[in-house]
């Protein structure tokens, strides 16, 4: 074990800064890596810079940001328009989100997106120098940082670098369009151990690295240009004992009873993302508008709570993609309603934890349908929750989630007719069914918890740094 320090990185810090009202306001951020790693930093003594998600308007607000999330051991990292447009909505999310997550139509090749790409990562290196020195264990985190470990490698000298990748990783012809491709991959390939989720991402990683670096593979090490690299497996979890908790306060079973009496004798389908076009919800509306077409029996019995939670809302795709779901759900409201009784609530918005939390209890079916997914930690959330209250998980087999929680109703989210056929399974289901099933999911997701992640992760970093010492000393 070593003492030194950790020093985190990604794009998006753990905690939101909007401005309502001429306030500040701090909130927590969505989306996996945040919600995820947010409960583990904060206990170790670590340090994570990144970006508050906030323009300051003055150099006082900006001080008085730094100060407050000082606090919380945060450093943050400030982006102007510009940035934010080309680094953020356009390299990041118009380029490698849409190629990571095998849409190659909606990727936007324009050169100044990889221009500020280049130089945004570069102004995180420059701001993470002060805080490393030999003893500091660097974790970068994410698609928005990928050149970073490379950057950090030529101006500090850091104990290790690891770099996590939350999304998937495309295989070799998808991520050879890109006229970047090597300059990616050698900054990336800079950091000591590269970690994914699943086993089919780190192999579509380390043959693009053959296809384009020339890199010799053996052992999970990756050997080029007289230096080598480590890759690795870590499916990330959540905090269990947080989500588990909240799910047996008071305040949550309350609000799940108030939740459950607005839909009286109805079964409730929840669905909760955030808006993304990886997500599967025009394919998710339609599997559903089937199932009422088929079973019509079930018509003012069932409810699909779909919570949208908004984002990237300035990229071209993203706003199509609103428009579309609009569109659909307003059409099966239209086309299956009844007096009383509409078939799809939609929500548009973020909710706070112990609502969340109450529509996890409360749902009878949770319903995951990604076409691609990194690791989909709703899906374990939900799982976590249903301690007094039972309830099926209906999850994609294109999620990395599903490689582990081997007790849900697996689909093909692709195929229409199979999907609707397994979410008439699931609202079949007995209770003991389902209680065998959720009891086997929960055990997974409690030992493979996020801290266990972490730990993971930590101590293969920490073992390469071993061998790599000894073998200098040897030399
Ligand atoms: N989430 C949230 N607020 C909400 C709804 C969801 O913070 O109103 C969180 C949710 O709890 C989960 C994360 O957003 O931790 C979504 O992570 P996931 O891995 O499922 O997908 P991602 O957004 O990373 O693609
Ligand atoms: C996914 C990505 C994260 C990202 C999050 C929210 O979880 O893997 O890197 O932070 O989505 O997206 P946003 O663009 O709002 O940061």
């Amino acid at each position: 074990k070593h003492s030194g320090s950790t020093l985190i990185i990604s794009n998006r810090l753990p905690v939101k800064i909007e401005r309502k009202k001429g306030k500040l306001k701090f909130t927590a951020s969505e989306g996996g890596l945040a919600t995820g790693l947010g409960s583990f930093y904060k206990d170790n003594g670590s340090w994570w810079l990144g970006w508050p998600g906030i323009i300051p308007k003055t150099a006082a607000e900006e001080e008085q940001i730094r100060e407050e999330l000082k606090k919380r051991n945060l450093i943050p990292i400030f982006l102007n328009q510009h940035e934010i447009n080309y680094f953020y909505e356009g390299f990041s999310n118009a380029i490698l989100w849409p190629l990571c997550h095998y849409r190659p139509s909606y990727v936007e090749l324009k050169p100044e997106y990889w221009t500020y790409y280049a130089s945004v990562n570069q102004k995180f290196a420059d701001l993470a120098k002060p805080y490393i020195t030999e003893q500091t264990t660097v974790w970068v985190h994410d698609y928005q940082l990928m050149v970073l470990p490379g950057l950090i490698r030529q101006e500090s000298s850091p104990r290790s670098i690891g770099y996590f990748h939350h999304i998937p990783f495309p295989p070799a012809e998808l991520f050879r369009m890109l006229p970047w491709r090597q300059q990616l991959l050698q900054g990336l390939t800079q950091a000591d151990l590269i970690g994914f989720h699943t086993y089919e991402n780190a192999q579509n990683f380390s043959e693009t690295c053959q296809s384009i670096l020339h890199a010799e593979v053996h052992q999970q090490q990756l050997k080029m240009d007289g230096r080598s690299c480590h890759v690795d497996v870590f499916p990330m979890g959540i905090d269990y004992e947080k989500y588990k908790h909240q799910a047996i306060s008071e305040a949550s079973q309350g609000y799940c009873q108030e939740l459950k009496a607005l839909y009286p004798g109805q079964k409730l389908i929840l669905s909760v993302d955030r808006l993304d076009y990886s997500k599967g919800v025009i394919q998710r509306l339609e599997a559903y508008e089937l199932l009422l077409k088929q079973h019509p029996e079930l018509i003012g019995k069932v409810n699909l709570y779909m919570l949208i939670v908004p984002s990237r809302d300035q990229v071209n795709q993203y706003k199509k993609l609103r428009n579309e779901i609009d569109r659909k759900v307003g059409n099966i409201n239209a086309m299956h309603s009844i007096p009383g009784w509409q078939p799809v609530s939609y929500f548009y918005k973020s909710l706070p934890f112990d609502r969340l939390s109450a529509a996890y209890c409360a749902a009878d079916v949770c319903f995951i349908n990604s076409l691609f997914d990194g690791m989909n930690l709703v899906a374990k959330e939900y799982v976590a929750s249903k301690q007094y209250q039972s309830g099926v998980l209906v999850l994609s087999e294109f999620a990395g989630a599903s490689k582990e929680l081997a007790d849900a109703l697996l689909i093909n989210p692709y195929a229409i007719q199979e999907t609707c056929d397994t979410l008439y399974q699931a609202l079949q289901m007995s209770e003991e069914e389902k209680a065998e099933r959720m009891l086997a999911n929960q055990q997974v997701v409690e030992k493979f918890n996020v801290f266990h992640w972490v730990n993971l992760f930590m101590l293969r970093l920490q073992e390469i740094y071993e061998a790599n010492h000894q073998e200098i000393a040897r030399k």
